[in-house]
């Protein structure tokens, strides 16, 4: 080449190189990105708080000095729940229509506008499309996978596309519709299918054949390897069974005639205080910060949740009248704001959720409102840190000022199937998640379930001294119902309780 050329060819490299940097910058600055940390972020909501300081989050090490509380002589600094059967203006609920007209909506708002936050109006809408089909076989039963993404754009916020990732998978078999178990998590083909074995040996010698044209020396080395293959079937590998020696939960709900759908609630949000600005909160925003009253990291999840099952509503081989909502942890907490504000899912199994999830905000035992409004602050509502703040232009505030608790957001799934699990501590079940306290909230959410006619635990009495049933001792006859079982942070001990559980009330048959 001559050098002439090659200063040409530089040139215009270059010229490409600053075209597309300076459109990146004029999107990013359309979408006024700049790059942000959570630690930004997080004092940008504080500032616009007139937050000065909040108290520190306890430690989650029960060996450090500033471990989080454990003596449960403790844990009551506020006492009393709100009340779900109370109206804010002290007016007491006294019939199901009540419930469903006034406190219903009443408590919605207050958890949107305190706890979680608003979604904001004018959300785009979401496109779905089926990007591939595949015939897989879980464990013993034919499945079809469905991969689909969401996608959702706004034109003023050209920077930002968020594509959600949903897999729904259903038993091939199937007599009819059947119902699906939404869960929280990676989205992805679980078992893809495979070229068969006369299609891998054609694959096997296009390879040899290609790889020998660029290396003529390879032919002897096939040649003395007549038998090795480069590609292989995937061995079988038996699954890997939970502390109870059960299958996998999606081999258990394939079998018992289930789908699911695995959902990516990070394909919505980031799980990062420094893609707040970014996701679909971010894109509705047009890259800008949230205001306080705005949904955090747990509403847009199941904001995406409520989105994936608009599509299972119009796939046939899905029963929509019985969609669940699923998920442990974060993703517990995830699945419980999802089924209180979305009427049409039908089930929840909600593992091992803690604060923020079934556990009452204003118990100090483990996991606090500290950690909620320090380092996982964007799972929550802006508003949510002024109950974390120790100075600040309004003063001070406590979980105790907190207008809403988790007695109500359980009260929430009521008449819906609601099944409350978590494992043990010695398996890992860390008690930083509050068992008791979240006995406590589903003791008392019963209340709503028995207004509105639900046959709710076959235990109630009153929450403040309530005794946690013993491990192993399913309370499962109720639409509400609770299994602490001896696992870890897993829900999986628990899925075929949930599963002879969920059958039972939505009169659902597994394959014989
Ligand atoms: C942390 C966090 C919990 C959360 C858990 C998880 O422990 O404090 O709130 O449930 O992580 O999601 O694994």
């Amino acid at each position: 080449m001559q050098p002439r050329m090659q200063h040409r060819r530089l040139a215009m490299t270059l010229g490409a190189i600053l075209a597309a940097t300076l459109l990146s910058l004029a999107a990013h600055a359309q979408s006024g990105q700049t790059v942000w940390t959570a630690e930004q972020d997080h004092q940008n909501m504080m500032d616009q708080l007139g937050i000065q300081a909040l108290r520190p989050g306890p430690s989650g090490d029960e060996k450090a000095p500033n471990h989080a509380n454990y003596d449960e002589q403790q844990a009551n600094p506020y006492p009393n729940l709100p009340d779900p059967l109370t109206m804010s203006d002290g007016t007491p609920v006294t019939s199901a229509a009540m419930w469903r007209e006034r406190r219903r909506p009443e408590l919605l708002d207050l958890f949107s506008e305190y706890v979680y936050g608003r979604v904001p109006a004018k959300v785009p809408p979401v496109k779905w499309s089926v990007t591939a089909v595949d015939h897989e076989r879980i464990g013993f039963t034919p499945v079809l996978v469905k991969d689909l993404i969401g996608e959702v754009v706004d034109k003023a916020t050209p920077g930002i596309v968020v594509k959600m990732h949903m897999t729904l998978v259903t038993p091939s078999q199937a007599k009819g519709p059947v119902p699906v178990l939404m869960m929280f998590g990676r989205a992805g083909f679980p078992a893809p299918n495979e070229p068969s074995p006369e299609e891998m040996e054609r694959i096997n010698a296009a390879w040899k054949k290609v790889l020998t044209q660029q290396d003529a020396s390879l032919a002897a080395v096939f040649a003395a390897h007549p038998a090795w293959q480069m590609v292989k079937p995937t061995p079988f590998a038996f699954p890997q069974r939970n502390e109870d020696g059960d299958l996998p939960n999606t081999w258990q709900l394939v079998a018992a005639g289930w789908g699911f759908a695995l959902f990516d609630p990070t394909s919505v949000q980031a799980d990062d205080g420094a893609g707040v600005r970014q996701g679909i909160i971010g894109l509705v925003n047009h890259g800008q910060p949230r205001t306080p009253e705005q949904w955090g990291a747990l509403r847009a999840w199941a904001w995406g949740a409520s989105r994936g099952l608009d599509y299972l509503q119009t796939d046939a081989a899905v029963d929509a009248r019985h969609v669940g909502i699923e998920g442990v942890s974060r993703y517990g907490k995830a699945a419980l704001v999802t089924m209180a504000y979305d009427e049409r899912f039908a089930l929840v199994l909600i593992g091992s959720s803690g604060k923020g999830g079934a556990t009452p905000l204003r118990r100090n035992f483990g996991e606090a409102v500290e950690s909620l409004t320090g380092g996982e602050y964007y799972w929550m509502a802006g508003n949510f840190m002024k109950y974390g703040a120790s100075a600040a232009s309004f003063g001070s505030r406590t979980p105790g000022d907190i207008p809403v608790d988790s007695n109500e957001l359980l009260a929430l799934c009521a008449p819906r199937l609601t099944f409350v699990s978590y494992g043990i501590p010695a398996k890992g079940d860390a008690r930083w998640l509050d068992h008791q306290g979240s006995w406590m909230a589903t003791i008392d959410a019963n209340r709503v379930f028995t207004l509105l006619g639900a046959k709710g635990l076959d235990i109630s009495g009153d929450y403040h001294t309530a005794k946690m049933p013993p491990v192993n001792e399913g309370h499962l006859d109720g639409v509400l119902a609770w299994r602490q079982h001896d696992g870890g942070h897993t829900d999986a001990p628990n899925m075929k309780y949930f599963l002879l559980w969920a059958d039972k009330w939505i009169n659902h048959q597994p394959p014989q």
